[in-house]
C-alpha cells in the first residue's frame, strides 16, 4: 500500500512539456510521446497538472468539466492511452484534483448563478450585499476583492483566487457525493492517485472568517478517505500553504484515515518578505531554510510522511531560486537535488530539474502570462509601483519563470515545439537542454538518475531515522540518516565559495562514497572543507561503539 514510499515524483505541467501537433501547446500525445525520459530518468509516477476542461483562466485549475480533458490537451482516449502506456512502464499517473473551486463556466456554476432558487445554488458560496457592497473586505489571492457581484441574483459569490474561480460550499452533503463519485471514475479508469489543490481551504467558514484549517477540513478528509480511497493502492497528497509541522500529523497520521503526505511551504516562505510576501523575495538564508527542514524532518519522524520538492509550477526553478545560474550551475543543481532526495521522505522532481533549467525573464509586461501577475500588475500600477519593479519582482518570485516548456533540444522551438510556443521559450535553449546534458556523464540529468535508483529498495534511505549536524553552519548542511547500525551521512556547500568547519562529532564523513556532485578532492580529516556546491554522501556502520551489527 506504500508503493510511494521509495519511489520518486514528477510534475508535468502539459502545457509546456512537449507539443505533438505544433499548436504551441504541450499536449496528453506528446507525454506519450516522451514516456522513455521519464524511464529513463526512473521516476516512479507523474503528479500531472490539470488536463481536464477548462476556459483556461489559471491555466486549468478552473475546470468546468472534470470527467473530459481541455481540447488542448487532448481526448479521454488520449489520457486512457497515456494511463495504460505510463503503466506498461510501472509509472502511475496522479492527476491533480482542484475541487476548493470550479470555473464559472462549470455547469453548476452557470446553474447556481442564474437562480437563487437553482437546485445547485447551495454548491457555492453566496452573501447578500452589506450597505450596498460586499459582505466583507476579504482580498482574494490574485487581486481584487474576494467576493465577487454577480447581477442575476443581485448577490455576491466567494471566488478566493480569480473572479473565474468561484468557491464551492462543501458543507453541501450532495456536492461532496458528487465530488466522491467523480474521484472514484478516475480511480477506476487507472489512476494511481490524486495531489489535491489548496485542500486545507475546503473546511473554510466564511461567516466566521476562517479559510484555512477550518472547523469541517478534517472530518471532510475523513470522509473522502472512507468513500473513496479506503481499500485502493492509491496516492493523497495534499498541497496546503498554512500547514506546520503542528497540523501535519492531523493530515497524515498512521491513525487518522486522511491523507498520505502533503506538500508543505515553510521552506519556500521562510525567504518571503514579511511584509510583500512574494513579491519581495528575502536574501537567500541557508540557516533558515535548514531549520525548516530539520523541524519538518523531526516532526514527522516517526508518523507521517514528508513530500520533498523545492520547485513546482507557481514556484521559481530550483537552481535560480537556490543555487547558481552561471558557472556552477550544473554542480549547484546537483547539491541541492543530493540534500532534498536524501531526506526522509517523497521527492518531487518539477519538469526540466532534472537538466538544471533556469528561471526565464521577460522585459516586458506583454510577454507574461499568468493571470496572477497580470491582475497584481493592474492593482500594483494603480498603487504607485512603477512597472520596472512591477517586473523585476514578477521575473525573481512570479509563476511564469518556472512555466516555460521543457528544453529537449536546440532546434527552433527547443524541440518542445515546431509551432509558436504559447509562452516565450528560455533564450539560453540553444546551451541548456536535454539533449546536451543528456550527452554529458557529469551532467545533471546522470546525476538525479544515480539519485532516483538510489532510493528504489533502500530501507536506510528510506526509512532511516534523520539527525542535523552544523545547524547554525551559513554555507554547510550536513544530515545523517541511520537504521540497523548502518549510517548515511549527507554534507553539501550550498554556496558558491569554499566552505569549512571541525567535522562535528557523530557525523561520518568518510566512508562508502554514495555520490558526489564532483570529483571527490584530496583527503578528510578532523575538519572538512568543501569546494563551492561541492556536496556528497558517504555510507557506512554507525561510528562508534555500536552494540548493534550492521545489517545486511
Ligand atoms: C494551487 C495551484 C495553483 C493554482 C491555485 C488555485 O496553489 O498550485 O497553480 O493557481 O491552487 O487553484
Ligand atoms: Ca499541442
Amino acid at each position: 500500500m506504500t508503493w510511494w514510499k521509495d519511489r520518486t515524483g514528477y510534475q508535468i505541467y502539459p502545457r509546456s512539456f512537449q507539443d505533438s501537433n505544433g499548436d504551441g501547446i504541450g499536449d496528453l500525445r506528446g507525454i506519450i510521446d516522451r514516456l522513455d525520459h521519464l524511464v529513463d530518468l526512473g521516476i516512479g509516477f507523474i503528479w500531472l497538472s490539470p488536463v481536464y476542461s477548462s476556459p483556461m483562466a489559471d491555466n486549468g485549475y478552473d475546470i468546468s468539466d472534470y470527467r473530459n480533458i481541455a481540447p488542448e490537451f487532448g481526448t479521454l482516449g488520449d489520457m486512457d492511452r497515456l494511463i495504460a502506456e505510463a503503466d506498461k512502464r510501472d509509472i502511475r499517473i496522479v492527476m491533480d484534483l482542484v475541487v476548493n473551486h470550479t470555473s464559472d463556466q462549470h455547469p453548476w456554476f452557470q446553474e447556481a448563478s442564474a437562480s437563487s432558487q437553482a437546485e445547485k445554488r447551495d454548491w457555492y458560496l453566496w452573501r447578500a450585499p452589506v450597505n450596498g457592497g460586499p459582505p466583507d473586505d476579504r482580498r482574494s489571492y490574485f487581486g481584487g476583492p474576494a467576493w465577487r457581484y454577480s447581477a442575476a441574483t443581485e448577490m455576491y459569490y466567494l471566488a478566493l483566487f480569480t473572479p473565474e474561480q468561484p468557491d464551492l460550499n462543501w458543507n453541501n452533503a450532495d456536492l461532496r457525493a458528487e465530488i466522491w463519485d467523480m474521484m472514484r471514475w478516475w480511480l477506476d479508469r487507472g489512476i494511481g492517485g490524486f495531489r489535491m489543490d489548496v485542500i486545507d481551504h475546503i473546511g473554510k467558514d466564511v461567516d466566521a472568517g476562517i479559510i484555512t484549517d477550518g472547523p469541517r477540513l478534517h472530518d471532510h478528509l475523513q470522509e473522502m478517505h472512507r468513500e473513496v480511497l479506503a481499500g485502493r493502492d492509491a496516492l493523497a497528497v495534499g498541497e496546503a500553504w498554512s500547514a506546520t509541522t503542528d497540523t501535519a500529523l492531523l493530515y497524515t497520521g498512521r491513525d487518522r484515515g486522511e491523507l498520505d503526505m502533503m506538500f508543505q511551504f515553510a521552506h519556500i516562505t521562510a525567504l518571503w518578505d514579511d511584509g510583500h510576501g512574494k513579491w519581495r523575495p528575502k536574501r537567500f538564508d541557508l540557516t533558515a531554510i535548514k531549520r525548516v527542514w530539520t523541524d519538518w524532518q523531526i516532526a514527522l519522524q516517526d508518523d507521517g510522511w514528508n513530500a520533498l520538492f523545492w520547485a513546482n509550477h507557481d514556484l521559481p526553478r530550483a537552481v535560480s531560486r537556490y543555487g547558481d545560474e552561471g558557472a556552477y550551475r550544473v554542480r549547484s543543481a546537483k547539491a541541492l537535488a543530493l540534500v532534498l532526495h536524501l531526506m526522509k521522505g517523497t521527492p518531487f522532481v518539477y519538469q526540466g530539474e532534472e537538466i538544471g533549467m533556469t528561471n526565464t525573464r521577460f522585459d516586458r509586461i506583454e510577454d507574461f502570462r499568468d493571470i496572477e501577475v497580470l491582475n497584481h500588475y493592474a492593482e500594483a500600477l494603480a498603487a504607485g509601483t512603477a512597472a520596472q519593479d512591477f517586473i523585476a519582482g514578477a521575473n525573481a518570485n512570479g509563476r511564469d519563470g518556472g512555466r516555460t516548456p521543457v528544453l529537449w533540444d536546440d532546434a527552433p522551438g527547443a524541440g518542445f515545439t515546431t509551432g509558436t510556443p504559447w509562452i516565450g521559450i528560455n533564450a539560453n535553449y540553444k546551451d541548456i537542454n536535454v539533449a546536451v546534458d543528456h550527452a554529458d556523464p557529469n551532467g545533471v540529468f546522470a546525476f538525479y538518475r544515480q539519485l532516483i535508483a538510489l532510493r528504489r529498495g533502500d530501507g536506510l534511505i528510506v526509512h532511516g531515522r534523520f539527525a542535523p549536524f552544523l545547524d547554525d553552519h551559513p554555507q554547510l548542511w550536513a544530515y545523517t540518516r541511520e537504521q540497523a547500525g548502518e549510517q548515511l551521512s549527507v554534507i553539501a556547500n550550498i554556496s558558491g565559495t569554499e566552505a569549512s568547519s571541525p567535522v562535528p562529532p557523530g557525523l561520518q564523513v568518510t566512508g562508502q562514497p554514495v555520490l558526489s556532485s564532483m570529483a571527490p578532492r584530496g583527503s578528510i580529516g578532523t575538519k572538512i572543507t568543501l569546494a563551492p556546491w561541492e556536496a556528497f554522501a558517504v555510507r557506512g556502520p554507525l561510528p562508534g561503539p555500536s552494540p548493534t551489527l550492521p545489517a545486511k
